[in-house]
């Protein structure tokens, strides 16, 4: 849609949020509210997505968006000083202007659509949802014509005052609204704020007319402090189980099992009750995932089988069919297929490769109190149980570790390596022994 242009407000203090990290930047799902409004901006595909900043947040964590510019906003004198930002863009431009907020994370994209379908240079189309309980959102009061007269923040009614048709802070109109009507907003309010609805009045005292559009309030929620924050993470939780129970995935207890936005998970997985799933991990089809087992960052093959009480860290890759038991950590490892690793044990930064047994109590030592080295473990070797594999080093296809051992050096193919001392042996020490 070249004629499309989306400004995402995110320079706000969140102040209401009482954290050092933005509230932008604060996760829903696993992932930044920012991302999740980036998410749903760019389904509409857009020219363009101006994105207002404040000066705690970087530039440089927008790179890789093509789309977005970004603008700062210098001191947080409210929204409609937030779109000053880029104000000068907007006088350049005779795009259509949709203005999201970036604290409205769940926003679907057909209700975007029906935000932007402005007929004429005058109207302006205006994102509002029903609310009877009490509510801190702005409420738009609508005129005979059934037009938006003017949005009033709450904080600036009193407190018998009553209306239920909310702000959702969407809206799109033309830019020349903005570079006409922007300038005449005032602060003279208990915030000492500019604040962008109060272009709603302005515009209908200016030949303009705001028609709205009914959303629901799940979709178009706020997300303000750490209350909010937790709710929403509710209804999200409860979508994204709700998505893989219809994508055919098992789930034997789903409001115990934690997922994130991005979590991909095929066919015919199970997952038992208490199971974590942190950013960026994929299950593939017939997988087993056992309770108590976190996630993050990994894959898990085909047919395999975590947990009960597996970690899998940043980097793990489980291969198809293979086995990761009860207390077990796998770390920036590949373990490959049909391999197993079935109790306590901690792989880090090792290659494993095919049907390895690695007995209970395995630990690949990989850092020297300096630098992390890597083990590699070629197909089908048997490590036994108890063994210290003491990185770098590299144990060969088809060989054995014998229980108990620290191996440092590499091990050929075929080989067996034992490093433990000889055993002792006192008889009749007990009857030695006074009592
Ligand atoms: C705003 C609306 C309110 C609406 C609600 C919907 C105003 C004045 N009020 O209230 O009518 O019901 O959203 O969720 O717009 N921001 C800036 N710069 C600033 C201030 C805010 O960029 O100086 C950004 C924030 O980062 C945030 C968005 O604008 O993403 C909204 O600001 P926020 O303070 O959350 O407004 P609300 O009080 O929720
Ligand atoms: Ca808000």
């Amino acid at each position: 849609m070249k004629n499309l242009t989306i400004i995402v407000l995110a320079a706000g203090k969140g102040t209401r949020m009482n954290s050092s990290v933005p509230k932008v930047f604060q996760t829903l799902g696993g992932i930044p509210l920012i991302e999740h409004a980036l998410n749903s901006a760019k389904k509409l595909n857009p020219k363009e997505i101006f994105l207002i900043l404040n000066k705690d947040i970087s530039k440089e964590n927008f790179k890789n968006e093509k789309l977005v510019h970004c603008f700062y906003q210098k001191k947080q004198l409210g929204t409609a000083d937030a779109v000053k930002a880029c104000l000068s863009e907007l006088k350049k431009s005779k795009n259509k202007i949709l203005v999201m907020y970036a604290d409205v994370p769940f926003i679907d994209s057909r209700t975007l659509r029906n935000v932007i379908n402005i007929k004429s240079p005058k109207e302006i189309k205006l994102l509002a949802f029903k609310k009877e309980e009490y509510n801190s959102y702005g409420k738009i009061i609508l005129g005979t014509n059934g037009f938006v007269n003017e949005i009033i923040e709450q904080r600036e009614l009193s407190t018998k005052d009553r209306y239920i048709l909310c702000n959702s802070g969407v809206f799109c109109s033309n830019a020349k609204v903005f570079s006409q009507l922007l300038p005449k907003i005032k602060n003279n309010n208990k915030k000492k704020e500019f604040y962008l609805t109060d272009i709603f009045k302005i515009a209908s005292q200016n030949d303009f007319y705001t028609k709205t559009v009914l959303g629901e309030e799940k979709e178009i929620m706020g997300i303000n402090d750490k209350k909010e924050l937790a709710q929403a993470e509710k209804i999200l939780q409860e979508s994204l189980r709700n998505k893989f129970l219809k994508k055919g995935v098992t789930m034997k207890d789903p409001d115990t099992v934690y997922l994130s936005a991005d979590t991909k998970i095929g066919k015919d997985v199970t997952i038992y009750p208490h199971v974590f799933i942190g950013e960026n991990v994929s299950i593939s089809s017939g997988a087993m995932i056992y309770s108590f087992s976190h996630l993050e960052n990994c894959k898990i093959g085909k047919n395999s089988s975590i947990g009960p009480y597996a970690r899998l860290r940043p980097g793990a890759d489980i291969s198809d069919g293979a086995k990761v038991g009860n207390f077990v950590e796998v770390k920036n490892s590949t373990l490959g297929k049909g391999s197993k690793a079935n109790h306590l044990t901690y792989i880090g930064d090792a290659v494993i490769g095919k049907n390895v047994n690695i007995g209970a109590g395995t630990i690949t030592c990989n850092y020297d109190g300096k630098k992390k080295h890597k083990t590699i473990i070629e197909d089908d070797a048997f490590i036994g149980s108890n063994s210290s594999i003491i990185a770098p080093v590299k144990i060969g296809k088809k060989s054995y570790i014998g229980s108990g051992s620290a191996i440092s050096k590499n091990v050929k193919d075929n080989s067996l390596a034992v490093e433990r001392s000889t055993q002792m042996e006192i008889k009749n020490w007990s009857k030695k022994v006074k009592k």
